[in-house]
């Protein structure tokens, strides 16, 4: 694991998205994205330059069931404010949460990704050390799944709606294992309330209790954090 300590989210998007070209510029074709607050300066970065993404294909790692794309809440949105309407790829996948057989969508999902296998896959950590919304206790040899959130997960992003019982109690995400699949893993945190997550990935035993963990076992990840996240780190 490569480690980058970042005065801040800037100086972070601006080191993820100098990542991103040198991998469009190796090959990559297709990207693994992420939502939440912690890539936010990664698409700013997008939209200001002039990078050419009309040959990559993208695929998110997660939607809330029962939103559909026009719901400001969804992750679809979030990607289509952020990144969709301003940049030009060859194609873009959210998974459906509005899907009627979420069984099939989740197959259909992992069929998409084996098609498509990911070069470069942006992550966050949520403060319990999920990653996409793999929950704590999530099996590592999980591929794209229906999620029911943790009671914390739905406490720290209720900050996006109205107030907590509007946020989704299930969610469709990648699996750890599909996560793992990618070539490259990059993974942002920012701020104290993710410092204790960022210890456990980095020196904590590798469990399924801290999903994050898992990433001891890939051989190509690069960890960007600022200092507060990075202030349990030895
Ligand atoms: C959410 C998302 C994750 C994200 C995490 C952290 O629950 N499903 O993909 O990484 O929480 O969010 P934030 O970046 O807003 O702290």
């Amino acid at each position: 694991m490569e480690i980058f300590k970042v005065k801040n989210q800037v100086e972070g998007g601006a080191l993820a998205f100098d990542l991103l070209k040198k991998a469009v510029d190796e090959g990559a074709k297709t990207l693994g994205l992420a939502t939440g607050s912690t890539p936010l300066e990664f698409y700013k970065q997008i939209r200001k330059s002039d990078i050419d993404l009309s040959e990559i294909t993208s695929i998110n790692l997660d939607e809330y069931v029962g939103l559909d794309s026009e719901n400001e809440q969804s992750y679809h949105y979030f990607m289509t404010e952020q990144l969709f309407n301003h940049k030009s790829l060859k194609a873009h996948y959210v998974p459906n949460g509005m899907a009627q057989d979420l069984q099939e969508a989740v197959k259909n999902y992992d069929r998409l990704i084996e098609k498509h296998p990911i070069d470069f896959q942006i992550l966050g950590i949520g403060r319990n050390g999920h990653i996409g919304f793999n929950e704590p206790g999530t099996a590592f040899s999980t591929k794209t799944h229906v999620v029911d959130l943790d009671a914390s997960t739905i406490e720290a992003n209720a900050r996006f709606f109205e107030d907590v019982s509007q946020v989704p109690r299930q969610a469709i995400s990648m699996g750890i294992a599909s996560i793992m699949s990618a070539k490259q893993i990059i993974l942002m945190a920012y701020g104290s309330e993710k410092a204790d997550a960022i210890y456990k990935t980095v020196h904590g035993p590798v469990t399924e209790e801290v999903p994050a963990t898992v990433l001891q076992n890939h051989d190509n990840v690069v960890l960007i954090i600022d200092e507060a996240a990075a202030s349990k780190l030895d």
